[in-house]
């Protein structure tokens, strides 16, 4: 059973799609812990709602990032994970974090990556006209959603004209993407490899292919 510590600021609807996939069997894993940077997360009432272990690092009491990262540092060096899961996490991680847990990290972000990283994605896809839209999921490195992409799932953005319908329809993708990511990861068959500095994959061709043939995308 693999640890996964994960790590919200709001909603936490991606963390009820993990909880109910472990639920299932679906992923070889454990959630030991979901920490918030808001405790006013909904996020970690659904946690608390499983009974898994939560815990609130409000970066508001904290002076400095640094300071709150060395914090954060220190609660995950405890709960010895092997996965952590960036689940709608509203906050940067310095490169302190992102160097310890190298290759353990990762993050789902509502856009394809490159094209848009920080906020209002689906304002921003709306503005461009663009035609093509769809999420990332990522190896986190201390850059704001940057880092080793494994995974992006694109649809056509065609009829569907407002942010709101744009943000329902991801949603529907990443509550099954992300699980399926996240499951491989625990099966290792998705890995970072460190030398090559590489996304390897194993048992899956390329995990773009099996998602566009699982989700039909
Ligand atoms: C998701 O759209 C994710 O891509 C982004 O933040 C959102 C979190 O949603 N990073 P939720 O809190 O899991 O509902």
């Amino acid at each position: 059973m693999k640890r996964i510590v994960v790590l919200l600021s709001g909603n936490g609807s991606n963390l009820r799609a993990i909880i109910d996939n472990i639920n299932a069997g679906n992923i070889n894993g454990v959630i030991v812990a979901v920490i918030s940077n808001n405790p006013q997360a909904l996020g970690l009432k659904r946690a608390e709602s499983e009974n898994l272990e939560t815990a609130v690092l409000n970066h508001l009491e904290y002076d400095s990032r640094n300071h709150f990262d060395a914090v954060l540092l220190e609660k995950l060096i405890s709960l010895s994970p092997d996965l952590i899961v960036l689940a709608g996490f509203m906050r940067i991680l310095t490169s302190k974090i992102t160097d310890y847990f190298d290759g353990k990290i990762i993050n789902i972000h509502p856009s394809l990556l490159p094209l848009y990283p920080g906020l209002n994605t689906h304002q921003k896809v709306i503005d461009n006209k663009d035609k093509k839209h769809g999420i990332s999921i990522h190896y986190v490195s201390s850059e704001l959603d940057a880092g080793p992409l494994i995974a992006q799932a694109a649809f056509d953005v065609k009829e569907i004209k407002t942010k709101e319908l744009l943000e329902e329809k991801i949603h529907i993708i990443e509550h099954s993407m992300f699980p399926f990511v996240i499951k491989n990861i625990c099966l290792e068959n998705i890995r970072w490899d460190k030398k090559s500095k590489k996304v390897i994959f194993k048992n899956m061709g390329t995990i773009n292919d099996s998602i566009q043939k699982k989700y039909e995308i």
